[in-house]
């Protein structure tokens, strides 16, 4: 009878066949580390930020601490900061006060709003050092918080797709002008990518980008960006232009769509509950692929780490390892500079 209180009666002597041995690899920090299969470099990041109108003091994001609405100055800056870091990519939102913001989101278009203003103060502060993208999207210049205008039908109101298409493209290219390398279209309107691609080219802006948000799903974790960008849509929600959550098959025909119409990256979007959407993609497209590490899911982690839950950086290497283990070339996310900073990588 095997007693494991009593190691007399295991059977110690039985001949041991154990074939391969993998902890061999494992065996110290300096073996680890050769044998590694997945490396994250700080240039591998995207560091978003949200730029506002004026030069007031920086608004601290309730939900997303250590984040900021930045003025010109202070995103100057955090830019300089996150360049000596080695993050040279860096991703801009605009954020306009209600009183800038109509049903057409015509603000989007304006050379003076504070995205255009930032692109222009980068590229003279830092010239090719910087690879500068910018958010298209009309929720943060519409009256409603929608990602496209609106149109009344027999069915009720809805989202004009076409219609929505000419404001994106008109502020894509007040973008372009202003210095963007790429654009990123995050509305999810279909064709999108062909317009701007059009629209781009016709105006002379053919060497810029498209960064695609290509697979987009209608996601509880976008909750703190929402606040940060005030653009939470003031009825209804998102689900007749961003995907939905239960589908593979319709991720893999957007990006699909997307590359053919021209995108020049392609972004999965939120990353963590989407690595097997990642891991799909990565054999069926030769484009660079994005994962955006979204603020919901950079608000969890903030908030067990206080909390004492976990231990911030593992969890935070852990987390953007992951994402370039699943197959992202580029990562964007709020925890870039942070995590690079205090060498969490
Ligand atoms: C704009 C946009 C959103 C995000 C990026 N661009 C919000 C949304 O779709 O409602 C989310 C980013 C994040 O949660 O960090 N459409």
């Amino acid at each position: 009878m095997l007693d494991l209180k009593n190691p007399e009666t295991l059977p110690v002597d039985a001949p041991v066949q154990i074939p391969r041995r993998p902890r061999r690899l494992r065996s110290s920090a300096a073996l680890r580390e050769s044998v590694a299969e997945t490396h994250l470099r700080p240039a591998n990041l995207i560091a978003p930020f949200f730029l506002k109108p004026g030069s007031g003091p920086a608004e601290p994001i309730g939900t997303l601490p250590g984040i900021a609405r930045l003025s010109l100055d202070d995103f100057l800056r955090e830019a300089e900061r996150a360049l000596n870091l080695g993050v040279r990519s860096l991703l801009l939102f605009g954020v306009l006060p209600e009183a800038h913001k109509d049903p057409l989101g015509l603000s989007a278009a304006d050379p003076r709003g504070p995205v255009p203003g930032a692109l222009r103060a980068a590229r003279k502060a830092f010239g090719e050092a910087v690879v500068l993208y910018t958010d298209v999207c009309l929720c943060a210049h519409t009256s409603h918080g929608h990602c496209g205008v609106l149109k009344e039908t027999p069915r009720g109101v809805r989202i004009d797709n076409d219609a929505s298409l000419r404001g994106l493209a008109a502020m894509a290219l007040v973008h372009a002008e202003a210095g963007a390398d790429f654009v990123a279209p995050s509305d999810m309107m279909d064709g999108r990518v062909a317009y701007l691609r059009q629209a781009l080219d016709q105006a002379g802006y053919s060497e810029v980008g498209i960064l695609s948000y290509a697979v987009k799903y209608a996601s509880a974790f976008y909750g703190p960006f929402r606040e940060a960008a005030q653009s939470a849509p003031s009825f209804g929600d998102r689900a007749s232009y961003q995907m939905d959550i239960r589908n593979r098959r319709e991720a893999l025909l957007e990006a699909t769509l997307d590359e053919a119409e021209g995108a020049d990256l392609l972004m999965v979007k939120p990353a963590l509950a989407y690595l097997d959407i990642l891991a799909r993609l990565r054999p069926i497209t030769h484009l660079p692929l994005v994962a955006y590490n979204v603020s919901g899911e950079y608000a969890m982690v903030k908030a067990a780490a206080q909390a004492g839950a976990l231990e911030e950086a593992r969890a935070v290497r852990e987390t953007l390892t992951a994402l370039k283990r699943a197959g992202a070339d580029l990562i964007v996310s709020y925890h870039a500079l942070e995590a690079v900073e205090k060498q969490w990588l």
